[in-house]
């Protein structure tokens, strides 16, 4: 099946989420050359939802030792977190790419937008971790429309709202329906929470410092006493904010998916900022899908700031 895609002429159904034909080679490359190890972190999310933040967060967890956040050579001053976390479709296995990936340092970190049950086979089986971040539907949806206008060739008139909300509601999106990516992983993390961290993106926004701890006691390293005394925790906090990323010159130019400027991944990071455009129907129309749709899976959004 196909529909019309939100920056591209068609979207096709591929293993039950839509994709683009250039992503499913890339995923059908990823599933078949991929192999998983105990130590790999993988970061997961639907796009828009905070990929961006949760892959410079995890860097910066994982390789504190060896870069401090005042150090003038940190990584994420110089590159966009999307280098150093790449995605599995859009860098590691696209083009018709099939890399090595053998001696990269350990932990290996890598992002994808691929929902739980498409994931590589030994990703599930083996003992490596996963990570992933969710947004309330309604500022994903927002995030992804402005997203979308903002990248889409300048061949393509803009795409209105009412449209893409549309299709988002009937699950036509990118790697969607966003209800079933949000269940598998969460069905994952309620059955084996040791495998999988689930965390929403409000929730950080509200609580960065504990939930930076709460990701560093699954990872695996939790910040020492010494640590949190020196003020780490908030440090890396303050590195990784949308405030100190969007300013940052490598943020402000460059491309690190696609040919998309990393400029349009930082708008406003902020929750709540639906408001601005979703009509009274609308919203109503939102949140009946959703309701129909989590039902009583447990999952609950905080859609207001
Ligand atoms: P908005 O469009 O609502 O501003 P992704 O990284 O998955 O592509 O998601 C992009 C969304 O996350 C955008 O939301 C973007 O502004 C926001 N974002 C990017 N970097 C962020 C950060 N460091 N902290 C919080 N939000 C961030």
């Amino acid at each position: 099946p196909k529909e019309k895609g939100w920056r591209t002429p068609f979207i096709y159904l591929f293993q039950g989420f839509w994709c683009q034909p250039k992503e499913i080679q890339a995923i059908i490359s990823f599933q078949k050359h991929f192999q998983a190890r105990d130590s790999d972190v993988i970061l997961a999310t639907i796009p828009k939802s905070g990929t961006t933040w949760i892959k410079a967060l995890t860097f910066a967890i994982m390789n504190r030792k060896r870069f401090t956040t005042s150090s003038k050579n940190h990584p994420l001053l110089t590159s966009n977190p999307h280098d150093l976390v790449p995605f599995f479709e859009y860098k590691l296995y696209a083009n018709n790419q099939i890399p090595d990936l053998s001696n990269l340092p350990k932990p290996r970190l890598f992002g994808t937008h691929v929902p739980f049950a498409s994931l590589q086979e030994s990703i599930k089986s083996s003992s490596c971790r996963i990570i992933y971040v969710c947004r309330n539907p309604f500022d994903t949806f927002i995030s992804s429309w402005h997203y979308i206008n903002k990248v889409r060739p300048e061949s393509l008139p803009p795409f209105p709202l009412e449209e893409a909300f549309n299709l988002y509601c009937k699950g036509v999106v990118g790697f969607g329906p966003f209800w079933e990516h949000m269940l598998g992983y969460w069905k994952e993390s309620t059955e084996r929470p040791e495998k999988v961290l689930f965390m929403k993106y409000e929730d950080m926004k509200e609580d960065t410092v504990s939930h930076l701890k709460m990701l560093a006691n699954f990872l695996g390293v939790p910040f020492s006493i010494e640590e949190e005394e020196e003020g780490m925790i908030k440090d890396i906090a303050k590195l990784c904010s949308f405030e100190n990323l969007k300013d940052l010159e490598v943020n402000k130019c460059g491309k690190s998916i696609k040919n998309f400027e990393n400029k349009h991944l930082f708008r406003k990071g902020a929750v709540g900022d639906w408001v601005n455009y979703l009509s009274p129907s609308m919203v109503e129309q939102l949140s009946k899908v959703i309701e129909e749709k989590l039902g009583d899976s447990g999952l609950k959004f905080n859609v207001f700031s």
